[in-house]
């Protein structure tokens, strides 16, 4: 699953570089059986199976290791992605893309051993408040989000100050050629070449934005009075 979104653009020119490394583990090789088992039925009854807390563990337990042997010893982060997690936003990529090294462990079927959570995981996080059937397009989801915060990912560091999220508003709208496409013209002042006036619009727009389309995201927003 994680060959697809990974291998092209600009994640494959910084995993190239060696700029960001993808480490994917299989759950399977971590067990001991003939079946390679990684799920059982939930004790209590009930739907579904749960994820079975030893191939997790040794998984987690083996990165580690080889971590250390390459004199790596940090506190690593370990976070399970699941649907009960707190709700990733821009502000924990950014939290996130501090650490040198993440561990993410993707869960399945109906759920996880609690025992993961409770003596391996440092964190549980949740893309959304709806359910995917595993947790692995939500660790690539917070994988592409940090690693673009990884200094040298994007080409120019300024795309990172004035998009969407940063600073707690909605980007301003956008416009390239041509100047009137269907009728439909680009604003005049984006082409009246005074950048005050520019810089002025796209504030403006940014907080008309905000509060049409997430008006929630004001009240954390960095905006002033006259704003407001
Ligand atoms: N696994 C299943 N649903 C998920 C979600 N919304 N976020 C993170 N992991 C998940």
């Amino acid at each position: 699953m994680f060959a697809g979104p990974f291998g092209v653009g600009l994640f494959k020119k910084a995993a190239e570089s060696g700029l960001v490394t993808l480490n994917i583990r299989n759950i399977r090789d971590y067990t001991h059986d003939k079946h390679h088992t990684v799920d059982d039925a939930p004790y209590g009854g009930g739907a579904g199976m749960v994820m079975k807390p030893q191939p997790i563990f040794e998984a987690v337990e083996a990165l580690k290791a080889e971590l250390a042997a390459q004199n790596i010893n940090e506190a690593i982060p370990v976070i399970l992605l699941s649907p009960r997690g707190r709700k990733f936003c821009q502000q924990m990529a950014v939290e996130l893309s501090n650490n040198a090294h993440l561990i993410l462990i993707c869960g399945e079927y109906e759920g996880v051993d609690e025992r993961v959570s409770e003596h391996l995981v440092t964190d549980e996080i949740s893309i959304g408040d709806y359910v995917l059937t595993g947790g692995e397009l939500a660790a690539m989801v917070v994988v592409n989000a940090v690693s673009r915060l990884v200094p040298g990912f994007l080409g120019s560091a300024e795309s990172l100050i004035s998009e969407s999220h940063t600073g707690g508003l909605l980007e301003y709208p956008q416009y390239t050629r041509p100047p009137v496409f269907r009728e439909w013209a680009v604003p005049d002042v984006l082409l009246s070449g005074n950048h005050e006036q520019v810089n002025k619009w796209r504030r403006q727009q940014a907080v008309l934005h905000t509060l049409q389309r997430r008006p929630d995201l004001l009240v954390n927003a960095d905006v002033d009075i006259k704003e407001k």
